[in-house]
């Protein structure tokens, strides 16, 4: 039996803007995915909605890892604190999380960067397209420059994420990022300087981190949370959230991940005064750390 657990992520800055190739600066947090695997007479898999063979509907990501890994006989057990499909990561933590199970179970002796590649490839076979920031992120840990993959130094205050709980799910974030592509065939020459823009946001961020100057990084953090919201993937919901927080005193605030719903983060040094903000705004709050751990054996 092998017990593999790999963390969620969250964006500083660039989400969007990575699907064009600008940078982005993406954190694992302490919110991870626990897979337990152990050799069977038949597959299965279990989690909290259900348990199930081989079912590419209800566990897609997981299906997927035992179909690319040699079809094996194996029983999958999954928990996780991370919420489903809000922008948090949490697929790519199941997978890689699961890939990284099995390969111990079996003694397949792939490496990480074997399991970020494939990780990566089952993302795009299930959502259809998939940028590796989340797998890269969810293997490796740490504070992360896509798609250079520089690590950066570790973000040292307080990061609180606070979930609207309404519908993210791996398609929407497809069909926000065809919005997103549309509105820039439609208007390049108001889009396409947003989407540089937010890429900028990465390269002042790396000095910004490393200075620990997080003044400065939650003013951008609040400037990128304005530009995703001009390219329409905003809520009333999430911006509210955003706002509750900035108003008690984070350094900023902004959507992460897709947005239409799902997760916001905000950096701050009172975490449990963002926390209770973010709750009385209607939101669920998620008081976390950043972590240098990747995927990691239990
Ligand atoms: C979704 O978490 C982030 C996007 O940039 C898509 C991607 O990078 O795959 C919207």
């Amino acid at each position: 039996m092998a017990t593999c657990s790999a963390p969620g992520k969250i964006y500083l800055f660039g989400e969007h803007a990575v699907v064009y190739g600008e940078s982005a600066i993406a954190c694992a947090v302490e919110l991870r995915t626990r897979v337990c695997a152990k050799r069977s007479d038949s597959v299965r898999i279990s989690s909290d909605i259900g348990t199930t063979g081989i079912d590419f509907e209800i566990h897609p990501y997981v299906s997927k890892v035992i179909e690319k890994l040699g079809s094996m006989k194996v029983s999958v057990e999954i928990s996780s604190d991370l919420p489903v499909g809000s922008g948090l990561g949490s697929s790519a933590a199941v997978t890689i999380a699961t890939l990284a199970a099995i390969n111990i179970e079996f003694g397949l002796g792939y490496d990480h960067e074997e399991i970020a590649r494939m990780g990566h490839e089952i993302e795009k076979e299930v959502q259809g397209a998939a940028s590796p920031t989340d797998t890269f992120v969810s293997t490796f840990g740490g504070v992360v420059q896509i798609p250079s993959r520089k690590r950066l130094s570790m973000v040292e205050c307080g990061v609180v994420i606070g979930n609207t709980n309404k519908g993210a799910t791996p398609k929407k974030t497809a069909k926000l990022v065809k919005h997103v592509a549309m509105l820039r065939d439609e208007y390049p020459d108001v889009i396409d300087p947003i989407i540089r823009t937010i890429g900028s946001f990465a390269e002042r961020g790396e000095l910004l981190v490393r200075d620990r100057d997080y003044i400065s990084l939650g003013r951008l953090m609040n400037v990128n949370h304005g530009l995703l919201d001009a390219l329409g993937v905003g809520t009333s919901e999430l911006s509210s959230l955003v706002y509750a927080a900035r108003n008690t005193g984070a350094f900023g605030a902004k959507i992460t991940g897709a947005g239409g719903g799902g997760c916001m983060v905000a950096l701050t040094d009172s975490p449990d005064r963002v926390a209770s903000a973010i709750e009385a705004a209607g939101g669920q709050a998620i008081v976390t750390a950043f972590t240098k751990e990747g995927v990691r054996q239990e």
